[in-house]
């Protein structure tokens, strides 16, 4: 290919880039987003093979990375995606610190030196930048990945001076990044490597459980600048776009959910949330009352409404109860009855999952209303059914200061004339706290298995 069709294929792969981006940005638009993502995706490999000599190895590792993703991609429950994609950035760190070693070891093959002369000062700093990033993305991930897969505790790890650690060894990685930068040569840099691989871990060792989300965007974030960084040091402009719309869109997803959850991004990042709040005993140790009722009891509410809210949390994912929540909204439908079901930007574990599981069972979009619209609709609802949601509805965050979630924003079900609650018991949720709304003398709890219920209710009401 001539250098002006791989910069046109890299430019036209760019912009269908942006339009996945655009596309993903609603439901309704997002099987279009995907296809033009995959698209792009494949203007962009077919072109960087017609570049290379390695075509035989490179297919091979596309092969065996391929065979691999879609053997996990099959196996993977929902519930599971969020570790999955921790652990899919720590490839990415790592791919990008082993692209920067050996573009070091080789820099005549990889075009960033002539033969014989030392790199170029701007290549230096591209490295050095590329390493760093990718080093602290690839152990970060994978602290990530164990604390979300229960794998390591989701309690913040802290220690005294823990700050002034990481502080000494970001000065020190700079101080090496700069010997590296005078000098190039492999002691610098593989120290400045080594450090930067241990702030990775001391780094996300004490952020809490509960702001693990956050932390999995913000990982992405720097995936995408790291793969960028290492654009430059191999003068490709699809790897540093790409690498930028990755690094940009994961920064503004970080910035969404710190909104969404009421966490400051610098409280996330040093560290603290999560674990505290799941430590804390849940309730404060007075025996209060709540009342229960059955299937037959909410079938019979909902049934004589004019108008019901579904809130869907974690727990219908749970439960995969998604298809018997579409056939319920049905069945209600067909009685007249006007159903929506509102959705908490963090509801469930991880961006969009309420979404992804409402478009899986192909609830109607319309019915589908975020946080902000439907927040002042709920005070004229006859009924709100809470399936399987716990943190997104807990009034605390808007009347108790001392709460941890206080200030965050929550979905206003208390405001509703009747509320129906789903879940299996009166245990807590993710950040380990009592609800209030369980209590409420208009709320009415229903024991049992999501989908159960849901069966039972569809039954019910048929
Ligand atoms: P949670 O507060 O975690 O509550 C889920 C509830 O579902 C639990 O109280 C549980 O009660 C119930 N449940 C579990 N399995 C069930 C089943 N099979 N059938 C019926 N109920 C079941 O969920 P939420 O309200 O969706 O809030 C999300 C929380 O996760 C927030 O604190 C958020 O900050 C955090 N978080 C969010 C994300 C993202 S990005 N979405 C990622 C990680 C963490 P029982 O055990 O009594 O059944």
């Amino acid at each position: 290919m001539s250098a002006n069709s791989v910069y046109l294929a890299y430019l036209v792969a760019a912009v269908l880039f942006i339009l996945t981006l655009k596309g993903l940005s609603s439901p309704v638009s997002s099987r279009r987003g995907n296809m033009f993502g995959m698209t792009g995706m494949a203007i962009a490999v077919l072109t960087t093979l017609s570049l290379t000599h390695n075509v035989g190895l490179i297919l091979l590792a596309i092969a065996v990375g391929g065979t691999i993703g879609a053997i996990v991609a099959r196996r993977i429950e929902m519930t599971a995606m969020p570790e999955l994609v921790a652990a899919m950035h720590s490839l990415v760190g790592l791919a990008a610190v082993l692209v920067a070693m050996a573009a070091f070891n080789n820099p005549v093959a990889y075009g960033i030196a002539l033969a014989g002369e030392s790199l170029h000062s701007s290549n230096r700093i591209e490295l050095f930048i590329g390493t760093f990033v990718g080093a602290i993305t690839f152990t970060g991930s994978i602290i990530a990945f164990g604390k979300l897969s229960g794998k390591l505790s989701g309690k913040p790890l802290r220690f005294a001076g823990q700050h002034w650690l990481n502080l000494l060894l970001g000065i020190a990685m700079l101080g090496f990044g700069i010997a590296f930068f005078l000098s190039p040569s492999w002691t610098p840099f593989l120290i400045m490597t080594a450090i930067a691989l241990a702030l990775g871990v001391l780094l996300i060792m004490p952020i809490g459980g509960a702001d693990m989300p956050v932390v999995v965007s913000m990982l992405n974030s720097y995936s995408g600048w790291a793969a960028a960084g290492i654009g430059f040091t191999l003068n490709n402009n699809m790897l540093i776009i790409a690498g930028s719309l990755v690094g940009s869109s994961g920064a503004i997803l970080s910035y969404i959910m710190c909104k969404a959850m009421n966490r400051a991004f610098f409280n996330v990042i040093l560290g603290g949330f999560g674990g505290e709040a799941s430590a804390e005993a849940a309730g404060d140790g007075v025996q209060k009352t709540y009342r229960s009722g059955s299937a037959d009891d909410a079938a019979f509410l909902m049934g004589n409404a004019d108008s019901v809210i579904i809130v869907p949390g974690y727990g219908l994912a749970v439960a995969r109860a998604q298809h018997a929540i579409n056939e319920m909204s049905k069945v209600l439908t067909e009685k007249g009855v006007k159903v929506r079901y509102a959705i908490h930007p963090v509801a469930g574990r991880m961006p969009g999952h309420m979404n992804v599981l409402l478009a899986e069972a192909e609830v109607p979009y319309e019915q589908v209303v975020e946080m902000d619209e439907i927040n002042n609709e709920f005070a004229d609802t006859d009924v709100v059914l809470v399936i399987g949601a716990n943190d997104v509805v807990n009034p605390a965050a808007k009347n108790d200061k001392s709460s941890p979630i206080y200030g965050m924003p929550i979905l206003d079900v208390y405001k509703a004339r009747t509320v129906l609650v789903v879940k299996r018991s009166m245990a807590t949720g993710y950040a380990g706290l009592d609800n209030d709304l369980f209590y409420m003398d208009k709320t009415m709890m229903v024991f049992g298995d999501a989908k159960k219920v849901v069966e039972d209710i569809i039954k019910a009401i048929a």
